[in-house]
């Protein structure tokens, strides 16, 4: 059903939610696949995927970050809710590439403030493991897990080429949320307190073009 509705956001379809403008249209479809397939586990952590979301969402809002990167903390593991390869395919050694899959669910319809930081945020752990020597030991379980099935922490080479992108400190700043983003039964606002800043987003890159 998900996927039906973005195709037919894509053809200009809208179906039965028709009467909706694109962003009120965006947002419930957001809203739906957080709360649909939010419940599946956060890898090997104590939260589901839907309260990771939302905590990430909550530490930026909290800490005064802008309506795109709040957006992108929210939907930064989109990308491991619209496949169907299972609840946790890194327990068999599948690496989803749910950062790639997330920017090109997500590029239909925001900008590369918010699709860069979710491309990055893997790339994030990445150079923040060769950047900084003590942040290794401050991984859960299941980012040391995927740590090895992405690549290890950066090379020299790698690392140069990350600080390069305009986005690296946005993704750097998502990642940190990331891995803050696993408290069990913690208290955030629901999905429907981060919705307007989807849809402004969502507006700002429609206008931007
Ligand atoms: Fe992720
Ligand atoms: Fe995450």
């Amino acid at each position: 059903m998900i996927g039906l509705r973005a195709g037919q956001m894509e053809m200009g379809q809208l179906g039965q939610w028709g009467w909706l403008s694109m962003d009120q249209d965006l947002v419930a479809m957001i809203s739906e696949i957080i709360e649909g397939k939010g419940h599946r586990l956060y890898g090997l952590s104590a939260v589901n995927q839907r309260a990771h979301a939302l905590q990430a969402a909550w530490l930026a809002e909290q800490a005064g970050c802008d309506a795109a990167l709040i957006t992108a903390c929210l939907l930064h593991d989109i990308g491991h809710m619209v496949h169907d390869l299972g609840d946790d395919p890194a327990k068999d050694g599948i690496d989803d590439m749910h950062e790639e899959l997330g920017r090109r669910w997500l590029m239909r319809w925001f900008g590369p403030e918010v699709t860069e930081p979710v491309r990055l945020h893997v790339a994030a752990k990445r150079y923040l493991c060769a950047a900084e020597p003590d942040y290794f030991s401050k991984l859960s379980s299941d980012s040391v897990r995927s740590l090895a099935l992405q690549g290890g922490p950066m090379s020299e080479a790698e690392l140069s080429e990350y600080r390069a992108n305009p986005f690296a400190e946005a993704a750097t700043v998502l990642r940190r949320f990331d891995e803050g983003a696993k408290v069990k039964d913690l208290a955030t606002p629901p999905v429907a307190h981060f919705l307007p800043y989807v849809a402004a987003c969502a507006r700002q890159s429609s206008q931007g073009g």
